[in-house]
């Protein structure tokens, strides 16, 4: 621990819930939860990822807040302290490692969506080919580049800035605006006509519809959208006061989390199906089918706008928890200087992004199983690196540090919810038997298939 910089905590309650909530609402719930929703078939699907976010993610998110707040430090420290003199901390070490994976191409993606807010201000036309336009984009160098590092930059500003003037005051401003963006665009969608077609798809559930593939992806997704697996929960947890129940606050996360991915389903199915389109276009839904969608829309143009600017807020928010991970385990564990210690890691995670933007032109000829390379980014940490973390630390609190203990740590302080011997059962069996068997079918499907 660095005793030249005292470790901040939340001011509030809601300072974390929000700080967390944010962590966890990001491009997981706007860009990926439609999309993944809308190739596996709709409503069967959204059923099975209502389950995993209860059965395994609510176990998991619980499991690293109790075991940041118990140790007060970053994910490495954390297992250090938990269970000194053993490797365990390789776990917290692969956390941090992860952190730069996932934020090296997040930003890129992200980056897209700041461009799309331009385009879209310029007017989305029926008269344009949507598909080329973004193949344009991100084919293109110089300007996805000139994103990637704005948001990049945006990203360290704020987490120079610490934890309470930073993440907390950038969260009570942005979270809320989110919420309301994103209730207009709701009323938007469903009030078009022809929007019940989409409302069918997305609430009228038909299991013929599910495959092996929709468990693994509904538990994948329960992964990313929650933060979990790479420490982001135990960071976050680090700077909780004890006065806090873990249990309840870690119950709000999940429900907000939750409904804002509900809620972009609404935001997006009814408009694809009210103009035609179909809704298991994949990644390319939100940058290909929705401007298809803005461009034939009464006021499209602005809310086009909305939804980037809404997209963009997202990723910000969930973005600097990726940065805090690996930012609080230099300042905690080398006794960087906060400032410095963002400012270098943002510019090395700048440069690790630059291969998989680079991936649609000048390293086009990249290809590992048949993956660009922001897709092999994007295997490897969904695939492998944070079912792994997942797995790890849920055994480490159900056996090492022991279920007890984190359910106690869970429970300190007073609160509505309270976890019990069911929490035990979830975090030292079926958590650990689920992700495993996931990771399995996903390799072995990506390799086979
Ligand atoms: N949850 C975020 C989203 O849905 C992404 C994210 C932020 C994340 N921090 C993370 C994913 C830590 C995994 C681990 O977009």
């Amino acid at each position: 621990m660095n005793d030249l910089q005292e470790r901040e905590n939340w001011t509030s309650k809601l300072g974390f819930i929000l700080a967390a909530a944010g962590s966890a609402v990001g491009l997981g719930n706007i860009w990926r939860f439609p999309y993944v929703v809308g190739t596996n078939g709709g409503a069967a699907f959204l059923l099975v990822y209502l389950v995993a976010i209860i059965l395994i993610g609510y176990p998991v998110i619980i499991a690293e807040m109790s075991l940041g707040r118990n140790s007060q430090k970053n994910p490495v420290g954390a297992f250090k302290d938990l269970a000194p003199d053993t490797s365990w901390w390789l776990v917290g070490a692969l956390g941090v490692f992860t952190g730069f994976v996932i934020l090296s191409y997040y930003s890129v993606v992200a980056g897209w969506s700041m461009a799309y807010i331009v385009q879209a201000a310029n007017g989305f036309t029926s008269d344009m080919e949507f598909a080329n336009l973004f193949a344009g984009h991100i084919t293109s160098v110089g300007e996805p580049l000139l994103w990637h590092a704005v948001f990049m930059g945006i990203t360290v500003g704020i987490i120079s800035a610490g934890v309470v003037k930073g993440i907390q005051k950038t969260v009570k401003i942005l979270m809320p605006i989110l919420f309301i963006l994103l209730l207009v665009l709701v009323f938007r969608s469903v009030s078009l006509e022809g929007a019940e077609e989409g409302l069918a798809f997305y609430l009228a559930p038909d299991f013929g519809d599910l495959s092996w593939q929709s468990f693994n992806d509904a538990i994948a997704q329960a992964f990313f959208t929650l933060s979990l697996g790479m420490g982001a929960m135990i960071t976050y947890g680090s700077y909780l006061s004890e006065d806090e129940n873990i249990s309840d606050s870690a119950g709000y996360v999940l429900g907000l989390d939750t409904l804002v991915a509900v809620l972009s389903g609404f935001a997006i199915f009814p408009a694809v199906f009210a103009l035609g389109l179909s809704p298991d276009a994949g990644p390319g839904l939100t940058f290909i089918t929705l401007p298809a969608v803005f461009a034939e829309m009464p006021l499209g143009t602005f809310f086009g706008f909305l939804f980037f600017l809404l997209l963009t807020i997202a990723a910000v928010t969930s973005a600097i928890s990726l940065l805090e991970v690996v930012v609080a385990y230099i300042v905690d564990e080398h006794e960087w200087e906060r400032k410095k210690a963002a400012q270098v890691v943002g510019i090395i995670i700048f440069l690790v992004g630059v291969p998989p933007l680079l991936g649609y032109s000048a390293l086009s000829d990249f290809e590992f199983l048949g993956m660009d390379l922001l897709d092999t980014y994007d295997w490897f940490a969904n695939t492998i690196f944070l079912p792994l973390g997942g797995l790890l630390t849920a055994v480490f609190a159900g056996h090492i540090w022991g279920a007890r203990n984190t359910a106690e740590e869970a429970n300190k302080a007073e609160g509505t919810l309270s976890v019990g011997n069911l929490f035990g059962i979830l975090i030292k069996y079926v958590v650990p038997i689920a992700i495993g068997a996931i990771m399995i079918v996903g390799i072995w499907q990506t390799f086979a298939g």
